[in-house]
């Protein structure tokens, strides 16, 4: 693993880091050694311009995402223990889209969701089938996509003759660490080349041998993008969740990019520089607050001399994990117990390093670009055998946080996300500024995206117009 030094012309360009400790200095004082990921450095100066508005709010746009991005890219659509079992399947919808992620005895399978006489959904559910039997006429196909029977065969030697146009039509599966990725895209590099150095960076975490302790999605009032903004820096936290502000060091936090993966990490049990010295916070009232001690209380405990809330914290947490992480707790930093080590892998797939056991996904809600469903997974370790995947538990629009009590103190963190994320599409709605401004360095994870988004778009319509197909795409406005 190479380290990336930042460059004194990438410092100027993403301005002066935030006062207070930085990052690579806790580490410094970290109890325990830290993996050499960690130590790894890549901030990227990708430019000062503001992001057109559009991206969040026009019909046009979201068209363009679907067949230039959707319709092409990697994505996430399940764990491998979801469906363990040859005939076990999933459907993965994306905008208007849908995939069958089928196991098979040949592995594991993903085909377009249409039957290959008049095109009903094969499945409305996930589930178990010993062959794919459309509901509508019958006409049925093996697991790995034969067709085997068409009611009144009599009726369709055409069909019979043109066995090709009759097998189903695969999209490309790729697996990474138990998560199952599919790409509509037949003639899609591998998903290796897609992820690139994010699998090397958890090579230390093994996120393979995880379950699914907890699956609670949501629909959100917003463009997905918007949803997934919300988690890509760490900026809002003084406005948006000002209770964590004594032990999140926000403003801290090291951002980095790479090419095909970025990664915000956050410092817990140290505070916010925004706090400023004049609020210069003792070890024991970080602890505090961090255990949610109220003013008229006693602390469970008192740190020993020259002891940090951090390290306290760490060494709590380590043997809170010891159970079922056995004894490699010992061998984790203060970091990994501590942080948030949010990594992101374009588009809107956002593996959490450590046991932190968050993953997010984020999907456009059907074809409605003003809608998303946003997504949090709990992967978490486990001794013996592998505990069954717990199921999605649905929120509605209207259903707060806190009724997925799976989510414990996250919901209510989660309920704060939220609570900016249908006024943001409001404002986009009616804003005359043209553009979204970001600031170069914490929020340059969100720049990186909207890079990447505005070349897959641009490549796309290359294409496009290459193949003598227009390059404005609408489909009706909303
Ligand atoms: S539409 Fe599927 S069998 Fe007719
Ligand atoms: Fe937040």
């Amino acid at each position: 693993m190479t380290t990336t030094e930042p460059t004194d012309v990438t410092r100027q360009q993403t301005g002066a880091r935030s006062p207070g400790i930085t990052y690579q200095q806790m580490l410094d004082a970290d109890t325990h050694p830290v993996p050499d990921v960690l130590r790894l450095e890549s901030p990227r100066y990708l430019g000062s311009d503001d992001v057109p508005i559009e991206r969040y709010t026009s019909r046009e746009w979201h068209r363009k995402e679907v067949d230039h991005l959707w319709k092409k890219v990697w994505q996430f659509a399940c764990r491998e223990e979801h469906i363990p079992e040859v005939g076990d399947y999933i459907k993965y919808d994306i905008a208007e889209l849908s995939y069958l992620v089928v196991r098979t005895e040949e592995g594991i399978k993903a085909y377009p969701n249409a039957c290959l006489h008049r095109g009903r959904q094969l499945k409305e559910y996930d589930g178990h089938c010993s062959e794919i039997r459309c509901a509508f006429h019958g006409f049925a196909w093996t697991l790995t996509g034969e067709l085997q029977d068409v009611p009144a065969a009599w009726d369709f030697p055409h069909v019979d003759q043109r066995p090709d146009d009759f097998t189903l039509p695969e999209a490309r599966v790729g697996v990474w660490a138990g998560f199952v990725f599919i790409n509509p895209d037949p003639d899609a590099g591998p998903i290796e080349e897609h992820l690139g150095e994010l699998m090397e960076h958890f090579e230390v975490w093994d996120l393979e041998n995880r379950y699914v302790e907890a699956h609670v999605s949501r629909v959100i009032e917003a463009n997905w993008k918007i949803a997934q903004e919300a988690f890509c820096e760490a900026y809002h936290v003084n406005a948006t969740h000002p209770q964590i502000l004594t032990y999140l060091a926000d403003t801290n936090s090291q951002v980095d990019v790479w090419d095909h993966c970025s990664r915000v990490i956050t410092p817990g049990g140290s505070p916010s520089p925004l706090l400023g010295d004049e609020h210069g916070l003792s070890e024991q009232e970080i602890l505090r607050s961090m255990l949610d001690v109220r003013v008229d209380q006693e602390a469970p405990f008192e740190l020993a001399d020259g002891m940090t809330a951090r390290a306290a914290a760490a060494a709590a947490a380590r043997e809170r994990w010891r159970p079922v992480a056995g004894d490699r707790v010992d061998q984790m930093s203060d970091s990994e117990m501590m942080d948030s080590i949010d990594y992101t892998a374009f588009p809107n797939f956002h593996p959490w390093g450590a046991f932190n056991r968050i993953v997010y996904r984020f999907r456009p809600n059907g074809d409605d670009h003003r809608s998303a469903i946003m997504e949090c997974f709990f992967l978490s370790p486990f001794v013996g055998e592998r505990p069954p995947p717990a199921a999605e538990v649905k929120l509605g629009v209207d259903d707060p946080w806190v009724t997925a009590t799976e989510l414990g103190m996250l919901a209510k963190v989660f309920e704060q996300d939220v609570f900016n994320m249908a006024k943001v599409q409001k404002g986009l709605e009616t804003t005359s500024k043209p553009g979204a401004t970001f600031s170069n360095y914490q929020e340059s994870k969100i720049r990186w995206l909207h890079t990447l988004l505005g070349e897959w778009i641009e490549r796309g319509e290359a294409q496009a117009a290459a193949a003598g197909q227009p390059v404005e795409v609408s489909r009706g406005t909303k």
